[in-house]
């Protein structure tokens, strides 16, 4: 059985994409086809926010693209190229959420000592604990503090439970019950177990509702 040659395999790939690509870079740049090829509606707090500043467009001639698609399509090359449009980054996100009391800023989790920790949580990436196009604000579970807090000892620890029996006891849902993530709230530190959020309010804040650790944010995104 003769095998399709090379040069029809390539016809048949742009002949194939080439009407994707077109109505995909139309559909992202008006509005009124938007949201129609969207996974899903933004999170609430993005409700105005241009698909445009996130989905940013690729370097590149659309026939450097469809070639690029093409060495993907015949296995010479290991990911395939957006038509148009790169991969969302971390970088949109900054654009945005940069701030300088970052507690956890994604850089430091870069460093050689944090690799088997970003292999549970991708502390690297905004996208490691967020997405978007579903309800969930955070997508990560509360407990991802384990993958870097398991030898974690506090002198004189002010904590009624100390650090190291939470630890010894595994209660992880217990942290973030009396920090947030980011330290981006004006948000008093509790020193009894009995005053932390509830685990069910921290849950509902992950999957859209309301804000347990009380505002006004140091600093709140930039606005649309
Ligand atoms: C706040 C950032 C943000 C905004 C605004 C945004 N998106 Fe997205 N979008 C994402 C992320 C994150 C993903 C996950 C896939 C990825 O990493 O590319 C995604 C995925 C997608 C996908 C699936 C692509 C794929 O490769 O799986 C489509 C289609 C899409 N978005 C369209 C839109 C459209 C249309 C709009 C405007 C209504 C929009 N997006 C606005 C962040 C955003
Ligand atoms: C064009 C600016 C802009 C971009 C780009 C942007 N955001 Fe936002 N984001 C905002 C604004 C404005 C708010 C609402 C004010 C606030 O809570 O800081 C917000 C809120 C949020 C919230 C809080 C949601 C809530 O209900 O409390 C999260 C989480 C978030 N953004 C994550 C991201 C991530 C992850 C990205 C990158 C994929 C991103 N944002 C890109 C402007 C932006
Ligand atoms: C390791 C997981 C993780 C990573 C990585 C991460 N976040 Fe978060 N993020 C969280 C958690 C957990 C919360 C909820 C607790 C809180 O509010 O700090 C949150 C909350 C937020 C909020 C809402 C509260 C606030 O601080 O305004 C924003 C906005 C946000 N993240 C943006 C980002 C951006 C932008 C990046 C990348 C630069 C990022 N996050 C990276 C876990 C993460
Ligand atoms: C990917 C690794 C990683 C994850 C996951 C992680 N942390 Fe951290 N955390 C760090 C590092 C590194 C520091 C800085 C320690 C230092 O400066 O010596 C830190 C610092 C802190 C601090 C002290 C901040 C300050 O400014 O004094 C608190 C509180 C904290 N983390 C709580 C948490 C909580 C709660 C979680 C889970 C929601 C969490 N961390 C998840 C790595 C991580
Ligand atoms: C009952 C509240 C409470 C709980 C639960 C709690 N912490 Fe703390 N944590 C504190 C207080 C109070 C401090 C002292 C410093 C401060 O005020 O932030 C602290 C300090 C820290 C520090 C900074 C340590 C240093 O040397 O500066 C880290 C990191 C931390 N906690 C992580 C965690 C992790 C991880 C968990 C979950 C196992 C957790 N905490 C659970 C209240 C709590």
């Amino acid at each position: 059985m003769a095998l399709p040659s090379a040069r029809s395999v390539r016809l048949w790939a742009v002949l194939a994409f080439l009407p994707t690509a077109v109505w995909a870079g139309f559909a992202l740049t008006h509005t009124e086809t938007q949201t129609s090829i969207a996974h899903g509606p933004l999170i609430e707090a993005h409700a105005g926010v241009a698909c445009a500043e996130c989905h940013v467009k690729t370097a590149g001639t659309v026939r450097q693209q469809i070639q690029a698609q093409i060495r993907y399509l015949v296995g010479v090359r290991e990911t395939p190229v957006d038509f148009g449009y790169a991969e969302v980054q971390s970088a949109q996100c900054l654009a945005c959420h940069s701030r300088p009391n970052e507690r956890h800023p994604i850089y430091r989790f870069r460093e050689p000592r944090f690799v088997k920790a970003v292999t549970d949580v991708d502390a690297r990436s905004c996208l490691g604990c967020h997405s978007e196009h579903i309800p969930q604000i955070v997508t990560e579970m509360p407990t991802l503090c384990q993958a870097c807090h398991g030898d974690l000892t506090l002198k004189n620890d002010p904590v009624d439970v100390s650090h190291e029996d939470l630890i010894a006891q595994r209660n992880w849902e217990s942290c973030l019950g009396c920090h947030d993530f980011h330290g981006n709230h004006p948000f008093q530190t509790p020193t009894t177990l009995t005053d932390r959020v509830a685990e069910v309010a921290i849950w509902a804040y992950f999957q859209g509702g309301e804000d347990p650790f009380g505002g006004p944010k140091f600093y709140k995104g930039k606005a649309p």
